[in-house]
């Protein structure tokens, strides 16, 4: 399958009422993982880099590898950028071949979001066939060079998401609803009213804006089906997956630390990967809808 952006996949996603997993990876091993459980999946799905691996390997050698990788899937595979701040890398990934990119500037007030977010739409919606996410309100913990501590805390307000979408010309849309990036301390206090709100407000009549739900490690499954009953077309996950690599490794290397076999510690973390997204893939719905 040609590779795919985001926006089409979501549609279907979103009219059929499951979600995508965007699996964040930091090694070539997690992306072709995370590839071949969608292929065993019959399912579309989303790589996800966060800015520093995108940095760290180089933008267009991760787009080189998703190419050869989404050719070899019967099935839509998007890369998409996320939580970039930084509109400059936002248009260097378009340009290296990013399908789907996603400009994080929660931080800033409304006017100055909305201004940064259109500016990164207009560009990749002009460079090519490239879809992008914006944020409102802002999520707690971290992804990578976001931090957002408890005194930052924001939910999106529904009054103001038609307008951000309308104005930014976003393709899909980033509630703050109450989940949080990384591990939850106690129980998630999310606002699943406030979510339906939303996505009757732009998605009730016509699909506007698929909806993204981030902070996934640590959902309940029950959660995390509510939370795309609700319309969640997008599910990201990202720290559940280090801690598979680091397990898988650590678990690997305590037994055969002295083989010198780096082949061995790739498939240890090429399989225990590949369990953690197919199980997602089932709980999102995403599995056999291919
Ligand atoms: P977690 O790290 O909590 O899974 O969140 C992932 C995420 O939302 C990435 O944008």
């Amino acid at each position: 399958m040609p590779v795919a952006n985001a926006k089409e996949m979501l549609l279907e996603a979103t009219r059929k009422k499951y979600s995508v997993g965007a699996f964040n990876v930091t090694s070539l091993v997690q992306m072709e993982a995370v590839v071949e459980a969608a292929i065993q999946m019959r399912s579309a799905v989303i790589i996800q880099t966060s800015v520093t691996p995108a940095k760290f390997f180089k933008p267009e050698v991760l787009a080189a590898a998703y190419r050869a990788l989404a050719q070899a899937s019967p099935y839509p595979v998007c890369l998409h950028l996320d939580h970039c701040t930084d509109p400059e890398f936002c248009k260097r990934c378009a340009d290296a071949g990013y399908t789907n990119i996603m400009i994080d500037a929660s931080l800033e007030p409304f006017e100055r979001n909305v201004e940064i977010t259109k500016e990164v739409a207009d560009y990749c919606h002009r460079t090519g066939d490239i879809t992008v996410e914006g944020e409102l309100g802002t999520v707690l913990g971290v992804e990578d060079n976001v931090k957002v501590s408890g005194g930052q805390v924001a939910l999106c307000d529904p009054d103001k998401a038609e307008e951000f979408v309308r104005r930014t010309g976003i393709d899909i849309f980033a509630p703050a609803i109450g989940t949080a990036h990384g591990v939850y301390k106690s129980e998630p206090k999310i606002d699943f009213e406030l979510f339906a709100r939303i996505a009757e407000i732009l998605n009730g009549r016509e699909i506007r804006a698929p909806l993204v739900i981030h902070g996934g490690t640590g959902l309940s499954d029950e959660v995390t089906r509510r939370l795309v009953g609700l319309g969640g077309s997008k599910f990201n996950v990202s720290t559940e997956l280090k801690h598979v690599l680091m397990d898988a490794t650590d678990g690997y290397l305590a037994g055969h630390l002295k083989d010198y076999n780096p082949g061995k510690l790739d498939a240890a973390v090429f399989a225990a990967t590949l369990e953690a997204i197919r199980r997602w893939m089932d709980i999102l719905g995403s599995a056999g809808q291919y």
